[in-house]
């Protein structure tokens, strides 16, 4: 199995966090989100505990809550220690209404409008990662309004390319976040940042790409980041105290990814940025990363009902699930790869490869091609694993489909966190 929460039982069926989920499908009826608070409790603690070890005492993972934005998920990130990355006032009242503190809140994006740093501002968000010039005079407008004094990291783009999907890569000089180091805009930001009055300048952020394997990507751009900020410090006399790596390390969904240690990950990035800083004869900054996926993935399970299977002699089999690209998009857009089983008939040969495919009406609403299964029957439960990062939040209602509830589980117990949407819920902003 590819994660250690998955298992099978007597019956024959998947268990998950060490329940039966045929029966959970049972008491809560398809499609269903499972989380195991367990597990994300397990990957916050390998962050906290590692980056404190390797990085030193004031080094914080910040929860990057795209991945999955709910309230309840700040409650564990509160409890667990950690700062979080919000990206939008959606997710920066989802946080503060979920009780987090919101000074370890980053705030994020490559277009905050006015109305959104003032209602940040107001919410009492710790920091914000200013992406442009045009955001910085915006900042300063609104932080000496309330005559505060705002801290801010500096978005930079170290011109890396992680080879991972064009879509989900960020970091490249051409990108639409942050400034670039290369062309020297980076450099006039952080200029212009220091002889604002309102702006107190922390330090440096990045974020290169996600689902990155290997460590070299993050190496490198710890090395750009602080082979900038000591040019800075040359330049300008200005000493970055926090420089933030952003998120992207990843996460294992199929058999063929590896199993990734992430202490191990976060120990060599540790041991270049201190090289590094040696060299430059700079102060070793406070590290900030901003895991999403490595978080939240694995703690994941969406539970679908077979449906209609349909053989086209010589061509392919299909067998239709009664979700699809509205909870989950993630095949139809980036053709991600998914582990999917049949929760109820674990041990049947999989003899039957076939197209899981969505309910919707459109061709490319697919979960995932060429996966072996036992034959389905109308009925059977299929389980998708590993869909707890940008699947509730990426859902939508195309074809009018509610979304799937959330249940978490631990412990023996489950508990609905997010009930089913209701037909009423889908009109309830229709005037
Ligand atoms: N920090 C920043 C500034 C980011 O833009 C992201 C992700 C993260 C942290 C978290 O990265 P993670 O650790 O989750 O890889 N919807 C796509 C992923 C888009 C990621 C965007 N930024 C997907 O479903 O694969």
């Amino acid at each position: 199995m590819i994660c250690d929460n998955l298992n099978i039982n007597e019956k024959g069926h998947l268990e998950f966090a060490g329940r039966d989920t045929v029966e959970l499908a049972e008491k809560y009826a398809t499609p269903l989100y499972l989380l195991d608070e367990d597990k994300i409790r397990e990957k916050c603690r390998i962050y906290t505990s590692s980056m404190r070890k390797y990085f030193g005492e004031d080094a914080m993972p910040l929860y990057a809550g795209k991945a999955l934005c709910i309230k309840d998920i700040y409650r564990i990130m509160r409890e667990e220690g950690m700062g979080i990355d919000v990206v939008s006032p959606g997710e920066v009242y989802t946080a503060r209404v979920g009780g987090f503190p919101m000074e370890r809140a980053y705030f994020h994006g490559n277009n905050k409008t006015d109305t959104d740093i003032s209602f940040a501002l107001d919410m009492g968000v710790g920091y914000f990662v200013c992406d442009s010039v045009d955001e910085l005079y915006a900042i300063e407008r609104e932080a000496a309004k309330r005559s505060i004094t705002q801290k801010v990291l500096l978005r930079v783009t170290p011109g890396i390319d992680p080879h991972t999907h064009q879509a989900i890569n960020t970091g490249r000089v051409d990108s639409k976040f942050g400034a670039a180091i290369e062309t020297g805009q980076a450099k006039d930001l952080v200029a212009l940042a220091l002889s604002q009055k309102h702006i107190s300048v922390m330090g440096y952020h990045c974020h290169i790409g996600s689902q990155i394997f290997e460590t070299t990507p993050f190496t490198d751009a710890a090395d750009i980041m602080i082979k900038f900020s000591a040019d800075m410090k040359d330049e300008l006399g200005f000493e970055a105290k926090e420089i933030n790596l952003g998120g992207g390390m990843g996460v294992r969904y199929i058999e063929e990814h590896p199993e990734i240690d992430y202490a191990a990950n976060i120990a060599v990035i540790a041991d270049h940025m201190k090289a590094v800083c040696s060299a430059r004869g700079l102060k070793f900054p406070a590290v900030r990363m901003e895991p999403g996926r490595s978080i939240v993935a694995d703690a994941g399970m969406t539970l679908y009902t077979a449906g209609t299977v349909k053989t086209i002699p010589g061509f392919k089999n299909y067998v239709s699930i009664d979700g699809g690209m509205p909870d989950n998009p993630r095949y139809a857009l980036y053709q991600s790869p998914y582990t999917v089983e049949l929760a109820n008939r674990m041990n049947d040969k999989k003899d039957f490869v076939c197209t899981v495919a969505g309910r919707c009406c459109e061709s490319g609403d697919l979960i995932q091609e060429d996966v072996p299964l036992p034959r389905p029957e109308r009925g059977d439960i299929v389980a998708v694993l590993t869909t707890g990062a940008y699947n509730h939040s990426m859902a939508s209602n195309y074809n009018r489909i509610p979304r799937p509830p959330v249940v978490v589980l631990r412990g023996g117990e489950d508990r609905l966190v997010l009930r089913r949407e209701s037909y009423e819920d889908m009109l309830a902003c229709e005037v």
